[in-house]
């Protein structure tokens, strides 16, 4: 039986939308497959799994016990706060953006001039304000996406937002990343010790990454 039967899960995963006006918004090209992957390997091993997943258009198994779904940063940060405080396991695995626009228009925005400007201010960093008031007992893994010095931005990542663990992505590797349906990833844990994984499918990924955690913290 795995170790992670009944442990109280959180996964975050999907872009977000950031709104400009009612019909535009600021996004990325995340699909949320790798996030969807872990929740349902999680839930393949009886954990009591919550996924808070941004707007993606992938089929989510009906395994995942409970789904909530959301559309921007501060939604998804809104859902987060709400779940966290009751779970042993929180996999940040979603494409939060970094900003978003200062305004949004209530009407749609008219073509007028030649050029268009719209400021935009920092988005909360949901996993580093998670990571702030992390419990003794919570495990927090997070994600980064590095095209360079990824070694060690990744491991500033982890002093930074206070993670047990971080999934290293590399947008250098074909095949890895958003919008495919493999990924090569590194794992980092907060003693250094580190990883290296072959190019597999993200289900095979995602069971890399639950068998990594459970034997590390769970068993
Ligand atoms: N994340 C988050 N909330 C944000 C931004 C990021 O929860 N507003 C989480 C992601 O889910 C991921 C990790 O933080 O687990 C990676 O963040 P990333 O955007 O790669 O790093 P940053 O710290 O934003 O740094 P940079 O973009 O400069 O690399």
């Amino acid at each position: 039986m795995s170790a992670l039967k009944g442990v109280q899960c959180l996964v975050t995963a999907g872009p977000t939308y950031e709104a400009i006006d009612p019909v535009r918004y600021i996004g990325n090209r995340s699909s949320g497959k790798m996030g969807i992957a872990i929740a349902e390997e999680l839930s393949h091993r009886g954990a009591q799994v919550t996924l808070i997943l941004g707007p993606s258009s992938i089929s989510v198994p009906e395994t995942i016990g409970n789904i909530i779904r959301v559309e921007s940063s501060d939604e998804m940060y809104q859902a987060t706060v709400k779940v966290w405080s009751s779970c042993k396991l929180g996999v940040f695995a979603a494409a939060v953006a970094d900003y978003k626009p200062k305004e949004v228009a209530n009407q749609k925005i008219k073509k007028l001039g030649d050029t268009i400007s719209i400021e935009l201010v920092k988005t909360l960093d949901i996993l580093q304000f998670i990571g702030k008031s992390k419990g003794a007992d919570q495990i927090l893994v997070g994600f980064a996406l590095e095209t360079q010095n990824e070694l060690e931005n990744a491991k500033q990542k982890i002093a930074k937002k206070n993670l047990d663990m971080i999934v290293l992505n590399s947008l250098n590797d074909k095949g890895a990343g958003f919008q495919h349906d493999t990924n090569r990833i590194t794992l980092i844990d907060s003693e250094n010790k580190i990883t290296k994984f072959e190019l597999k499918t993200k289900r095979e990924v995602a069971i890399d990454i639950v068998n990594s955690i459970e034997s590390k913290y769970f068993s």
